[in-house]
């Protein structure tokens, strides 16, 4: 278990170091994340290299016993390098530079930022990949953190290059995909596309979604840059570079691919009560995007950030509870940014392990004790067999891109609307992986796709086998409406899965915000809003569950339902609010046979602020409420093995216990 943070010693003089280590090892430390801002620092010109104070640096924390995250320092570039080479900095839509002065001032296109980037990162693993500090390579920060889309004219040069390459030269396959027919669109060269840069009015779908498919390669391909630079210079450390949870700008299913080690940076709003949710959804995102490994909690906020309009404190407790929620859903390591609060610059009123206060504070007296916590954790189950779900929920960053596309029935927002599903299941109790619509489904009692608009053919066929091989399937209002180029598919919508739904949309039905239709059947009674889609039934089998009550069209299916030998697909035509999302998947959970972590249902209010995550036989227990007593499975153990039947946590309590991994039903 790492437990540590962010440590930026060139901010300080070197006598606060000795310090540093000595407090380091009071709050149980084992690793440091060193240099992510020092570009300047270890470059101070183009031509001079100052190694010394880093050596002295991770020389002391190696003494100290403290392992280094030794960071890429890519992600800021000095002044003389934007200076030297003003091409460097990237562009708004409106053509706006962006100038040095903060940070993150480089277009990931830029030629001479790649250079510059990767002489320097040469020159950090030349001198330390033998150092025995060094347990993990920390490439650059946050990709596209700040910057998220450039339009610069290195980025229209290398997005050519990139269609050129989609599209294997072929500008007739480009224009047929994109359909620049409309509008005169036509491009009769690939040198005349552009960015989508300011306009008069929409840009073309396609361009936009193939914009933003380039832009997180690009990322990509500067994450991949400097790790082979890395490995080709026989580093033998992992690599990892800082997630930002579903990140829009980056496909992290495909980034997870080139990551040794998963880690992720999370800064939930303590002044939101239910900020514990989305955590979570974004915790199982990280065990999921690499479950064979467990990830690491690479950045967090001891208590208050800087950064939103009021910056709340973490309440006493919550600090842990929110570290344990990462231990409980697969991560090996808590740091944080950062180790010691900045006296100076943009960041100084961030939270830190050590606070500006100093040592006689709340922050300081948890950190302390997160540390001897997770130091005495046993050693917890992990890797795919040891996390694995009965349920699985659908993130689709390509769906992302397009459904955010403007000139649709409604607006959507889609990752928070995944989110709320999220949050319907993580309520009942239920372990929850999340999948891509390609990902292996075997073995998954029910498959939630949310909105999937844009559904790939590869996506459809693996979803159309998982019903034929017996999965519960629930697919949710504007599902299954265009192919992987954002066109319509021939023969109306919801074609891809049309052999398993049995039912097809024919008008959307958008409401306006504020307005909802009723549905209800089955023991089901839901308000439904955005969408209010008009079904029309293809198969004689499919069961009506439930219809609209009111609305435009009473009387009419709104929710369906196809057996398919042992699988069934439900089709839900609208898009209920959180009470109805808990309905509509309690019903499906329970039609699928899928079990509670917990003996009730928790539907009262009593464990609706009770979370559980299960590693293995360990179910970890966190209490985000008020006190509460939480009832536990038949055969429950503390970690020592003696018999426990409830639980009694305090608000931000949590417990770790051993439980059969057999399931009470719901
Ligand atoms: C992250 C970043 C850190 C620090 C932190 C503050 O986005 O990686 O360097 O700025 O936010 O919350």
């Amino acid at each position: 278990m790492h437990y540590g943070g962010d440590y930026n010693p060139e901010q300080w003089p070197e006598a606060t170091w000795t310090d540093d280590v000595q407090r380091m090892r009071e709050a149980g430390v084992t690793t440091a994340t060193v240099g992510v801002f020092a570009w300047s620092r270890i470059q101070p010109d183009e031509h001079t290299f100052d190694f010394d104070w880093l050596d002295r640096v991770i020389d002391l924390l190696h003494e100290n016993g403290i392992a280094v995250d030794l960071a890429t320092a890519t992600a800021s570039p000095p002044a003389w390098a934007v200076t030297a080479y003003p091409g460097i900095r990237p562009q708004d839509e409106d053509g706006a530079l962006y100038w040095q002065g903060s940070r993150q001032h480089y277009a990931p296109s830029s030629p001479d930022y790649r250079r510059l980037a990767s002489r320097l990162v040469t020159e950090l693993v030349a001198r330390y990949k033998d150092h025995p500090a060094v347990v993990l390579w920390h490439v650059n920060n946050e990709y596209g953190c700040h910057l998220n889309y450039d339009y610069s004219d290195s980025a229209a040069v290398a997005f050519r290059a990139w269609l050129r390459r989609r599209y294997a030269d072929d500008l007739d396959a480009l224009n047929a995909s994109w359909g620049t027919m409309f509008w005169s669109q036509r491009y009769g060269s690939f040198d005349e596309i552009v960015p989508p840069r300011k306009a008069p009015y929409s840009h073309n779908p396609g361009g936009l979604l193939d914009f933003k498919r380039f832009t997180s390669d690009t990322l990509l391909e500067l994450y991949t840059m400097e790790r082979d630079i890395i490995k080709g210079a026989g580093a033998t450390q992992p690599v990892t570079t800082n997630f930002m949870g579903a990140f829009p700008p980056a496909d992290y299913w495909r980034w997870a691919r080139e990551l040794d080690v998963i880690s992720d940076d999370s800064y939930p709003d303590p002044n939101d009560p239910d900020a514990f949710r989305s955590a979570a959804f974004t915790r199982d995102l990280m065990r999921s995007l690499k479950p064979e490994t467990p990830w690491l909690l690479m950045e967090q906020a001891s208590s208050a950030v800087n950064w939103r309009p009021s910056n709340a404190p973490k309440a006493p407790g919550q600090l842990a509870a929110l570290s344990m929620q990462a231990v409980g859903h697969g991560a090996d390591g808590i740091l944080f940014f950062q180790w010691r609060q900045s006296m100076r610059g943009s960041e100084k009123f961030h939270s830190a392990m050590l606070p500006h206060a100093g040592t006689d504070t709340r922050t300081w007296r948890e950190v302390v004790q997160l540390g001897g916590d997770l130091a005495g954790l046993p050693e917890l189950p992990s890797g795919a067999g040891s996390s694995r779900a009965s349920v699985a929920l659908v993130l689709d960053w390509e769906n992302h891109w397009a459904i955010s596309s403007p000139d649709h029935p409604v607006v959507l927002d889609y990752l928070a609307l995944v989110q709320r599903w999220y949050g319907a299941l993580h309520r009942q109790h239920v372990s929850i992986d999340i999948v891509q619509t390609t990902s292996d489904l075997a073995g998954y009692g029910l498959v939630v796709l949310p909105h999937q608009y844009l559904l790939s053919d590869e996506g459809a066929a693996n979803l159309t086998g998982y019903v034929r091989g017996g999965g519960q399937l629930l697919v949710t209002a504007f599902s299954d409406v265009v192919d992987a180029q954002d066109a319509f598919r021939e023969g109306g919508f919801q074609v891809a899965l049309r052999s398993v739904l049995g039912v097809s949309v024919t008008e959307f039905g958008a409401l306006d915000a504020g307005s909802s239709v009723t549905v209800s059947g089955s023991g089901l009674a839901l308000r439904g809003e955005f969408l209010a889609e008009e079904l029309a039934v293809h198969a004689p089998d499919v069961e009506v569950l439930a219809r609209y009550a009111d609305g435009r069209v009473p009387g009419t299916p709104a929710l369906t339902s196809l057996e398919t030998g042992a699988g069934r697909a439900w089709y839900l035509a609208t898009i209920p609010d959180d009470e109805g999302m808990l309905e509509v998947t309690r019903a499906a959970l329970a039609r699928a046979g899928i079990r509670s972590e917990l003996p009730t249902t928790a539907a009262g209010p009593d464990l609706e602020r009770v979370e559980v995550a299960r590693r293995g036989d360990v179910l970890t227990v966190i209490n985000h409420g008020d006190a509460v007593t939480v009832p536990l499975p038949d055969g429950s153990t503390d970690l020592d093995g003696s018999p426990l039947t409830a639980l009694e946590l305090d608000p931000f309590a949590w417990a770790l216990v051993r439980t059969p991994t057999e399931r009470t039903a719901l």
